[in-house]
């Protein structure tokens, strides 16, 4: 073998070892889509602990929702249940609110509460046929849809299961992001890994106010309202911040990216955070919301599902 060839591949057996050993090659696995399987029973806890700014947002959109006493109501995304204990007081007592999320911890802590006038199940958006058509009042997502990749398919769904007249609620990220915190996130992203590897690592599915305009208008929808609000709330720390993200995202913050390099991103986050906390005040969060009210129009009811519903 000739000497430059055999210099070469000691060079390429070197490299290698230096992946093996010393580092992990950079690349995103497979399965970085959004999963709710990565959820933890910890990062539901850490959720209760940290989501008031959800809730507080959440208390808006069910005021413009007016819910009344003996409505029935669909919380789609119910989280640990904090919201739907709110709608509950509204509708009660003849009323009730069906609470439904996919992740098992999360339905476990809502359930713990013993709230009265609520029922939980585990059950996505991705699946709404147990449920009837022309059934609720109400259906709301607080901060959930923006997690929903197939969002005609839901918006129609949820069009079958309302009442004619009755309303939709919407609370999601908007597209356009424009926050420190955020510029954060992809500075270090790029400083580990030498570019974004794509946007849907960190903004799964976001859409702009045009497009769920769009969208509701497609799927048969009469929009009461749709405005844009920039939220602010303060975390303590650095880590606060991160473990906001890590239990908001259920487990899908930097999803699919390799722990080691996971673990690089957040070390640098931190030292960038650091920087920016306000003394007695802490790390600002903005947040860019879209919130969208709408309703089925009275003339239009819905076939009836395929399956069997017991009634909540
Ligand atoms: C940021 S939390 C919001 C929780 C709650 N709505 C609140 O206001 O506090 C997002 C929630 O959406 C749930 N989720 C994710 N994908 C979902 C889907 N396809 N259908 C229903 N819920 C989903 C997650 O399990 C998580 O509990």
């Amino acid at each position: 073998m000739n000497i430059t060839i055999k210099s070469n591949l000691i060079f390429y057996y070197l490299f290698c070892l230096y992946l093996c050993f010393f580092d992990e090659p950079i690349e995103i696995h497979a399965s970085s889509a959004v999963s709710v399987s990565r959820d933890t029973a910890a990062l539901a806890r850490s959720y209760q602990k940290l989501s008031l700014s959800q809730y507080s947002q959440g208390m808006k959109l069910i005021q413009l929702l007016k819910i009344k006493p003996g409505e029935k109501i669909l919380d789609i995304g119910c989280g640990t249940g904090e919201l739907t204990a709110y709608s509950a007081q509204l509708c009660a007592p003849r009323g009730i609110v069906v609470g439904i999320d996919p992740s098992p911890y999360r339905i476990d802590l809502a359930r713990k509460k013993r709230i009265k006038y609520c029922s939980f199940q585990v059950a996505s958006s991705d699946n709404l046929s147990a449920f009837p058509s022309n059934h609720f009042d109400v259906v709301y997502l607080n901060y959930v849809f923006h997690w929903i990749a197939d969002k005609k398919s839901v918006l129609k769904e949820i069009f079958r299961i309302l009442k004619p007249g009755g309303r939709l609620g919407i609370t999601m990220g908007d597209k356009q992001q424009n926050s420190t915190v955020f510029a954060i996130l992809m500075t270090s992203i790029k400083e580990t890994m030498g570019k974004i590897p794509y946007g849907e690592l960190v903004t799964p599915y976001y859409i702009s106010k045009e497009q769920l305009l769009q969208l509701a208008n497609q799927c048969g929808y009469s929009v009461d309202s749709l405005t844009v609000e920039e939220n602010i709330h303060y975390l303590n720390s650095p880590t606060e911040v991160i473990e906001f993200f890590e239990a908001s995202d259920f487990g899908n913050f930097l999803g699919g990216i390799p722990q080691q390099t996971k673990t690089k991103i957040i070390h640098k986050m931190k030292e960038k955070l650091a920087q920016i906390s306000i003394p007695g005040r802490g790390i600002e969060m903005k947040y860019r919301t879209l919130i969208f009210v709408g309703h089925k129009p009275k003339n239009k009811s819905s076939p009836r599902p395929k399956l069997g519903f017991k009634n909540p």
